[in-house]
């Protein structure tokens, strides 16, 4: 059999149909109601507090940390009690030893002492003076401490605003210990050892964050429906009418929370939607993977959806054909049209054959590698994977494997979608205008930001599902909520901010604009943007 049909076979394992969208949105829908009702369903459904705020005043200096997955960003804002506010960021890999480190100590005081340094290269006039007054054993007044934002990125059943027990870590972290503990009061522990002027003052998961970030930018009066990661992990958080979250709203012992709105943001946790695999493809790389990872038949969708996987999915795939000597992959016949050598050469001890050795970025290469022969994909093969002189061939094969995961990770991702946007009731309604008929979603994470053709995707299998169809696509509207746009990642809320009006900002590459009215909301811009500065303008 040729090397092509060989692919397309592979390939063909990962296919996604129609039939299978069906069934994974009636499960979803199905997942998704039980978790409202019940503590012990697959799908979490947190109810987030979002509401609730935190005591603060327009003047000081605030701080927020985020702990998503690879990173660690730490940033200040500082309130100049004129109305307006900078913004300082930094960030910093986490090694890899802490997210599987024997004691929670180690990973909190990691960031604790990150802290520290941030104050220290950041804020050294007020940190400095700080230890002094604590040296001298003097008080220290309630304005000196500086509030911090803790967004973290993991399954948390929120008890108060600063308050979360940890469900249970994912994406490659496993800390037994963490597990059960309240995150915010490890921090704030290795925070007070270091003597640091901050308290840990709310709580919250990156997907609420992308949804108040992308509500309060979205253009237009509707607000946003639901904010999804899809990057190292995956989940959602969405806009749930408070009536039927029963678990919250019947429970006696339920943390204090606003009912005026009706409705509560709902952390979905949909990286564990189907965990028993009654309706999720299960290929053997997929069995595979999940053997290799240190939470076995745990978040089995995320498995399937989200960057931390798919480049391993695609090298399971790759080395079982390798291994086939039936299959002429990376094997010498096909290298007659080789540009660099001759002759395949495959780097026994390369990333082909080490457990994760291949990046997700690899898939997105892939897909965007429109060069005569495959040249990009040869060539990265070649520099990255330690697989040299391959032919157009074998990149041809490479490209097609890692299309189907790629799509299909896509089309799962929109049986997320389609679930919430049915189960929520928003197509139903219906004002005639078009602007007003808007469901929006936003959305964040490397794959949504770098794979060629994931929202094509994901659109193609909405078109697809009952009740949605192509007049229900085009009513959603996917948008990036990346703060580099002028998006701050939501962070806190307090009411000194709560009365102001738009939001001015400058970032540090140089863009400036304006952001809506009435915000109360404040983050700060990652990646490329760098540090920047933020002013807030009252009206
Ligand atoms: C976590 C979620 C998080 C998502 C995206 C998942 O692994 O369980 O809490 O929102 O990753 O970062």
């Amino acid at each position: 059999m040729a090397l092509a049909q060989h692919a397309k076979r592979v390939a063909a394992e990962f296919d996604y149909g129609k039939e299978d969208l069906q069934r994974g949105v009636a499960e979803f829908i199905r997942e998704m109601d039980a978790g409202l009702k019940t503590e012990v369903a697959t799908l979490s459904q947190i109810p987030t507090y979002v509401t609730a705020v935190p005591n603060g005043t327009e003047k000081g200096l605030y701080m927020a940390v985020d702990l998503g997955g690879t990173n660690f960003r730490v940033c200040s804002i500082q309130l100049h009690g004129d109305t307006t506010f900078s913004l300082t960021q930094s960030k910093v890999a986490i090694p890899k030893e802490l997210m599987a480190a024997k004691t929670s100590k180690e990973l909190f005081s990691f960031l604790a002492k990150q802290i520290e340094i941030f104050l220290q290269a950041h804020h050294e006039e007020h940190y400095a003076s700080h230890v002094e007054r604590k040296r001298k054993g003097n008080e220290v007044a309630e304005e000196e401490i500086f509030n911090l934002g803790f967004t973290f990125s993991f399954p948390v059943k929120q008890i108060g605003i600063n308050k979360g027990l940890l469900m249970r870590w994912t994406k490659g972290f496993d800390i037994k210990e963490t597990v059960g503990q309240d995150v915010c009061a490890l921090l704030q522990e290795e925070i007070d050892l270091l003597h640091l002027p901050v308290r840990v003052a709310a709580l919250v998961n990156d997907t609420v964050g992308t949804l108040m970030a992308r509500s309060y930018t979205s253009p237009g009066k509707t607000g946003t429906l639901l904010g999804a990661i899809f990057g190292t992990g995956t989940n959602g958080a969405y806009v749930e009418k408070l009536d039927k979250v029963t678990k919250l709203t019947e429970d006696k012992n339920a943390g204090s929370y606003d009912k005026s709105t009706g409705e509560m943001i709902v952390n979905t946790e949909w990286g564990s939607f189907d965990n028993g695999l009654k309706v999720l493809p299960n290929t053997p790389y997929d069995i595979a993977l999940d053997e290799a990872t240190p939470n076995p038949g745990i978040q089995m969708f995320e498995k399937r959806i989200s960057g931390m996987f798919l480049g391993e999915l695609l090298r399971l795939a790759l080395v079982g054909l390798y291994k086939d000597a039936a299959v002429p992959l990376f094997k010498d016949e096909n290298s007659s049209q080789n540009d660099i050598s001759s002759v395949t050469h495959v780097d026994g001890n390369g990333p082909l054959f080490k457990p994760w050795g291949i990046d997700t970025s690899l898939l997105s290469i892939c897909a965007g590698d429109q060069s005569q022969g495959l040249r990009v994909i040869r060539q990265t093969l070649e520099r990255e994977y330690g697989v040299s002189a391959v032919s157009a061939e074998d990149a041809e094969a490479v490209r097609e494997i890692a299309a189907a995961i790629g799509r299909r990770a896509a089309r799962l991702a929109a049986v997320a979608i389609a679930a919430i946007v049915l189960e929520t009731g928003r197509l139903e309604k219906s004002t005639g205008v078009v602007e007003e008929d808007v469901i929006d979603v936003g959305v964040d994470g490397s794959l949504v930001e770098f794979y060629p053709n994931f929202e094509e995707f994901m659109r193609e299998a909405l078109r697809g599902v009952e009740g949605i169809g192509e007049a229900g696509e085009k009513r959603i509207r996917i948008g990036i909520a990346k703060d580099g746009s002028g998006v701050f990642e939501i962070l806190w809320k307090w009411e000194g901010i709560k009365n102001m009006g738009a939001i001015r900002y400058e970032l540090g590459d140089g863009r400036k604009g304006v952001s809506g009215g009435g915000a109360y909301y404040i983050g700060w811009g990652m990646g490329s943007v760098g540090s920047g500065h933020v002013t807030a303008s009252g009206n």
